[in-house]
């Protein structure tokens, strides 16, 4: 690996620079001295118009963002609406450009929008892998010596009863030993387009000598950066729904308007988490030292693990330090997921770059359910509270209620056929 600490100047594009953290990305960036090109085919409010989903925080346009940056800071971010599929248009951007480094956000992120139906499940393998085999082959064809900063996620590897390593194992068969990515079982057609992309980028780096790091993050917590608090102009997104929303946000928001939290199953599902600040501060650490030429390395991005009903458990006690009682309410599963199980990720990669985590505190989950009480009348209940995608058979009532597509799918599962079981 080679150290390069604070290098600054580079040219650096952000793709996927509209979302809920490539603005705060391309901020961040644009600070520290880059030269940063923002990227984007505003895909993703496309798909929130489709699904009648929406951030809380009101979004600005790019246009928008991108002069209120500059008249806040001086600073100038370029911005070019593109979409990563469209192979002449990204490699008319790297002509543009010429970019040191990519930092690639730009894919279909949700796991249920990828659940919903066969159509669904498609576009989001071919958003994500086209657009990733399109950056590849423009690294290669143009700027070679460029760094792709890929963002996977942990849910690539799902929940093995082993302790999870960065990227890599080394295994002994059958008397013989070798070093091989580590073996990957994932849980939605989002996440296995994830793992897809990972072989894509390990098999370009062996291939063309493509210098890569695939990181593979946990599940980003928080709405403010040290940029976005700037202006409400540079406000990054906030999802609270089921198909886009994390649980954690999700819980936030129904502590701030007064339902019960609702743990999904048994609640023992554990997964890695970080704050967005760290997300900044990780990516950054990769930029600064980037991988070697040939080399695909894996960082796991994430600061702590907690279970979903530990955070359940995290935000009523939060609650009642205030004097407010929290019921948690244990609905039935959508997924199809081990709701107990062994989980040991490690994460040391970036500790050993520098990395300092802010870990997951009260005050920072108080901010969180004061700036929804805000807006609480903003809050639509249907899709706090209903899952509108099962697993086993795709978008049922609810996302056909809200989506300008209806699914043509099998039977439906709708959930509150059951009554939710109150744990306390
Ligand atoms: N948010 C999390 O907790 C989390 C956790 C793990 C991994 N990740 C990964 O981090 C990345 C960013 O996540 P996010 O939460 O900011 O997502 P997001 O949906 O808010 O942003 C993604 C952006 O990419 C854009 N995009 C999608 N396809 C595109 C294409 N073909 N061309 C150009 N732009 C395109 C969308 O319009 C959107 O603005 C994603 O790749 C996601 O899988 C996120």
């Amino acid at each position: 690996m080679s150290a390069s600490n604070g290098r600054s100047g580079l040219t650096v594009m952000v793709l996927g620079a509209d979302g809920y953290i490539g603005w705060p990305m391309a901020m961040h960036l644009s600070r520290l001295g880059h030269r940063v090109v923002a990227v984007d085919n505003l895909a993703r409010r496309r798909w929130d118009r489709e699904g009648g989903t929406y951030s809380l925080v009101p979004l600005r346009s790019m246009g928008q963002r991108v002069r209120r940056w500059e008249a806040v800071t001086g600073n100038q971010i370029v911005w070019r609406r593109a979409d990563l599929r469209n192979a002449p248009a990204v490699n008319a951007l790297f002509q543009e450009f010429r970019p040191h480094a990519l930092v690639h956000f730009a894919e279909q992120r949700s796991a249920p929008f990828s659940m919903v139906d066969r159509r669904h499940a498609e576009l989001t393998q071919v958003n994500n892998l086209v657009g990733t085999l399109n950056l590849l082959f423009a690294i290669r064809d143009q700027v070679p010596d460029c760094h792709l900063i890929k963002l996977g996620t942990m849910g690539e590897y799902g929940t093995p009863n082993i302790d999870i390593e960065e990227g890599y194992i080394d295994i002994e068969h059958n008397g013989r030993r070798d070093r091989l990515p580590f073996p990957k079982v994932p849980g939605s057609f989002y996440h296995l387009s994830k793992v897809h992309d990972s072989n894509n980028i390990h098999f370009a780096t062996r291939a063309w000598g493509v210098r890569a790091t695939d990181l593979n993050q946990g599940v980003v917590y928080g709405f403010e950066t040290d940029d976005t608090v700037l202006h409400p102009d540079l406000n990054t997104r906030f999802d609270f729904d089921s198909i886009w929303g994390t649980a954690l946000n999700r819980f936030c928001v129904q502590a701030a308007v007064g339902q019960p939290l609702t743990v999904y199953g048994k609640g023992g599902q554990t997964r890695g988490f970080l704050d967005i600040r760290d997300t900044m501060a990780c990516i950054t650490l990769a930029l600064e030292n980037p991988a070697d030429r040939g080399e695909c390395r894996v960082f796991n991005q994430f600061t702590e693990q907690f279970s979903v009903l530990q955070l359940a458990e995290l935000i009523a006690k939060g609650r009642k330090a205030h004097g407010l009682d929290t019921t948690i309410a244990h609905v039935p599963n959508p997924r199809i997921e081990l709701e107990e199980h062994y989980y040991n990720a490690k994460h040391q990669h970036l500790l050993d770059l520098g990395l300092q985590p802010h870990l997951l505190a009260d005050t920072l989950l108080d901010s969180v359910i004061a700036m929804v009480e805000k807006r609480s009348d903003k809050v639509d209940a249907v899709l706090l509270e209903q899952p509108s995608v099962s697993w086993k058979t795709g978008g049922n009532e609810v996302w056909d209620r809200y989506s300008t597509h209806k699914t043509a799918g099998p039977p439906r599962a709708v959930r509150g056929e059951e009554a939710p079981q109150k744990a306390r």
